[in-house]
C-alpha cells in the first residue's frame, strides 16, 4: 500500500487517501523488470528525445504478437501513433467522411462515446446481446440503415469477453457485404488468460487493427500506441513526432523480455476473475464470466440505483467505475478492476460489502 499510495497516476489520486481505488484501468503491480531496466538505462544516458529508428521494436513486436497470439503482423503496416484512442480518431479522418456513422456496442468504452463525435462522426449504437455475444443482425441493420464503420473492441472491455473465430467471421462477412471500414481495438488482446483469443488479421485483412503496449505491460502514461494494417500506411507519417520515445523504449523491452512478467500476471488476474464470484456480496454479480484482463463488469441490486458506484463510493470508501459512461446497458452496473493482488480484490469486495450491509 506503501507504494501504491505515493503513485501520482489517475489511479491512486483522483480520490483521499481512505478511498481504496478499484476504477481506472491501471495495474497495481511493480513493472515488468526488463522494462524498468531499459527506461533506467534511457534515462541514466539521457536519451529521451524523439523517435528514431524502429527496427527493433518492430521486429520484437512482431516476434511478440506471432509467439504469443498466433498473429503474423506485417511490419511494413504498423503505424506509431501517441496512443491508441489517437490512432482510431486518426483513422477515421483518412478513411471515413464528416457525419458518416461509426458503430459501436454498449456497454462501450467510456471515450468510444466522445472520440468519435470529437472527429466530427456519429455514434451508431449496436448493443450487446444479453450474453455478451455480438448482435451480427443489428450490425447488419445499422450498415443497411447507413453506418459506415464499425470500432470492434476485441477483446471487449468491460465485459471481458473474447469473441470466438465464428463471431469474428460473421462480423467480417457482413462488414464485407456492406464495404464498410471496421476497427478492431484489440489492447486488452494481450491479457487474455485463456488461450482462446482469435486475431482480427487472421480472420480478415479489412479495416485496421489498434494495439500496444500499454495495457499488458501497464505503461499508457508514455504514450505509444500502434495502428495495424494497410490503412496504417495512409497515416500521416509525422504522427509517430506525437508518440513517446520512453514509450518505445518500454514496448520494445517489453515485446521482447516481457513474457515472464506477463505470465505471471495472467496468472494473478486470472485467478483473480476466477475467484471474484464466489467474494462477492448478496446482490453484486458478474455479468458475464471474462476470458481476458483484469475488469469485471458487475450486475448490482436494483436497489441501488442507476449508479450503484456512488453508493459504493459514499457507503463503502472505494471507487468502482460507473457503468453509467459505458451507455444504457451501464445502468445498475459498475465495473470493477481485478489488475492488483488477491489481498486488495478481497479489501475492495469488503467495502462493497460494507455498503450494502
Ligand atoms: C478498450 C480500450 N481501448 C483503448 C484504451 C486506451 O488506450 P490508449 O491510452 O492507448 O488510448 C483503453 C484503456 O483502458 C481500453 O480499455
Amino acid at each position: 500500500m506503501d507504494d501504491l499510495l505515493v503513485r501520482g497516476s489517475e489511479k491512486w489520486s483522483r480520490y483521499p487517501p481512505d478511498v481504496l481505488p478499484a476504477w481506472v484501468a491501471e495495474m497495481d503491480f511493480p513493472l515488468a523488470p526488463p522494462v524498468r531496466e531499459a527506461l533506467h538505462l534511457a534515462i541514466d544516458r539521457g536519451d529521451l528525445g524523439y523517435i528514431g529508428p524502429t527496427g527493433g521494436l518492430l521486429e520484437a513486436m512482431h516476434g511478440f504478437y506471432a509467439r504469443r497470439l498466433g498473429w503474423e503482423l506485417d511490419t511494413e503496416q504498423v503505424a506509431l501513433v501517441a496512443d491508441v484512442m489517437v490512432g482510431f480518431k486518426e483513422l477515421l479522418l483518412v478513411h471515413t467522411q464528416p457525419g458518416e456513422g461509426v458503430i459501436i456496442n454498449p456497454p462501450a468504452y467510456p471515450p468510444y462515446f466522445d472520440d468519435i463525435p470529437h472527429v466530427g462522426r456519429r455514434v451508431v449504437e449496436v448493443p450487446l446481446g444479453e450474453d455478451g455475444a455480438l448482435d451480427v443482425d443489428g450490425l447488419d441493420k445499422a450498415f443497411a440503415a447507413g453506418a459506415r464503420a464499425l470500432l470492434l473492441c476485441s477483446p471487449h472491455n468491460p465485459t471481458g469477453r473474447v469473441y470466438t473465430r465464428e463471431e469474428l467471421a460473421a462480423v467480417a462477412a457482413v462488414a464485407e457485404d456492406h464495404d464498410a471500414f471496421v476497427v478492431v481495438d484489440e489492447i486488452h488482446a494481450p491479457l487474455t488468460f485463456n488461450g482462446s483469443f482469435t486475431p482480427w488479421q487472421a480472420v480478415s485483412t479489412r479495416g485496421a487493427v489498434l494495439t500496444s503496449a500499454s495495457k499488458a505491460f501497464n505503461v499508457p502514461g508514455l504514450k505509444l500506441g500502434f495502428v495495424v494494417g494497410e490503412p496504417a500506411t495512409k497515416l500521416h507519417p509525422h504522427l509517430r513526432y506525437h508518440a513517446g520515445y520512453a514509450g518505445l523504449v518500454a514496448a520494445e523491452a517489453a515485446f521482447s523480455g516481457g513474457d515472464e512478467w506477463l505470465d505471471e500476471t495472467l496468472a494473478t488476474i486470472a485467478a483473480n476473475q476466477r475467484d471474484l464470484p464466489a467474494l462477492l456480496p448478496d446482490g453484486v454479480a458478474v455479468t458475464y464470466p471474462a476470458d481476458a484482463s483484469y475488469l469485471a463488469w458487475l450486475r448490482c441490486d436494483p436497489g441501488l440505483g442507476d449508479d450503484p458506484a456512488a453508493v459504493f463510493l459514499e457507503r463503502g470508501r472505494v471507487a468502482l467505475q460507473s457503468g453509467l459512461g459505458f451507455g444504457a446497458p451501464g445502468k445498475g452496473h459498475v465495473r470493477l478492476n481485478v489488475g492488483t493482488t488477491p489481498e486488495l480484490v478481497r479489501e475492495a469486495v469488503r467495502r462493497m460489502a460494507s455498503a450494502l450491509g
